[in-house]
């Protein structure tokens, strides 16, 4: 199937409107750390970290020190400005200016279908300490296909499912690069949108996949969405579930 227009994906939106489409990052933030408990002195890496939001609640909320790595020139000059105690760098995920072995821990948030896999994970390894941590977050096509908000955007659905590695891939890249104690769980992230707003919510396409819809499919979806919760008895509640896989650099 024919790629969306790189001119539909979200990330090339302002900084201010991704992070307000992109939702809250608390709760995300919250799970991530309970899956890798950094500790006081440990050094911790986001890679493809974008505007930052996500990174600047992990530096907050214990106390370690953060780098943010994205290839975003735009992404970083606008984290630089909105918060001076995380290190920001830009640079590419599949060439990380980093020395073997820098990390406790390493975190990657919806950004593995934006870049070579398998050299971004394989960089990733090799930052990181023996007995270090990764976590990775990302929709897979496995979940995408239960998601209500996308369900009557058939076009959509199938463009965002081609578009993210399944769970079986990343599973393969995370094991070729090195990693073992391979776990994974699903997380049902918060978008902080009520349950009786989210109509208006996907009306403003907050996914790079309805903005590259033409108005009169995107209008089509809508409409079907509208008299489908018209029909039901109760709000339905908006679910956006992310896979949160754990590898753990073997220790040497
Ligand atoms: C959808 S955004 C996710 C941002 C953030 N992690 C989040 O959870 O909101 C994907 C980010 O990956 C970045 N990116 C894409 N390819 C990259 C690469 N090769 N190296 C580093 N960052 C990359 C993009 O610039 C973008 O900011």
């Amino acid at each position: 199937m024919r790629l969306l227009n790189p001119k539909h994906h979200l990330e090339q939106l302002p900084p201010e409107e991704y992070c307000r489409l992109r939702g809250r990052s608390e709760a995300l933030c919250r799970k991530l750390m309970d899956l890798l408990h950094p500790k006081a002195g440990d050094v911790l890496l986001d890679v493809g970290c974008g505007p930052g939001e996500l990174t600047s609640l992990i530096a907050s909320s214990t106390g370690v020190t953060v780098i943010g790595v994205d290839s975003d020139e735009g992404r970083i000059a606008h984290a630089v400005q909105h918060d001076s105690t995380v290190r920001w760098i830009n640079a590419d995920a599949t060439a990380l200016p980093f020395e073997p072995a820098t990390f406790e821990a390493v975190v990657m948030t919806l950004a593995i279908q934006r870049m070579n896999g398998k050299r971004a994970i394989g960089e990733i390894h090799r930052v990181l300490r023996p007995g270090g941590r990764f976590a990775l977050a990302s929709p897979t096509p496995e979940q995408l296909q239960r998601r209500l908000d996308l369900a009557f955007f058939p076009r959509a659905i199938r463009f965002e499912m081609a578009r993210f590695p399944s769970d079986a891939r990343i599973r393969t890249l995370l094991r070729d690069a090195g990693f073992g104690s391979i776990t994974q769980e699903v997380f049902v992230e918060s978008t902080g949108v009520a349950d009786s707003q989210w109509l208006e919510w996907i009306k403003q396409r907050p996914y790079s996949s309805l903005r590259g819809l033409s108005p009169e499919v995107f209008r089509a979806g809508i409409r079907e969405l509208e008299e489908y919760l018209n029909r039901l008895p109760s709000e339905p509640v908006l679910r956006n579930e992310l896979v949160v896989f754990i590898g753990c650099k073997t220790a040497a």
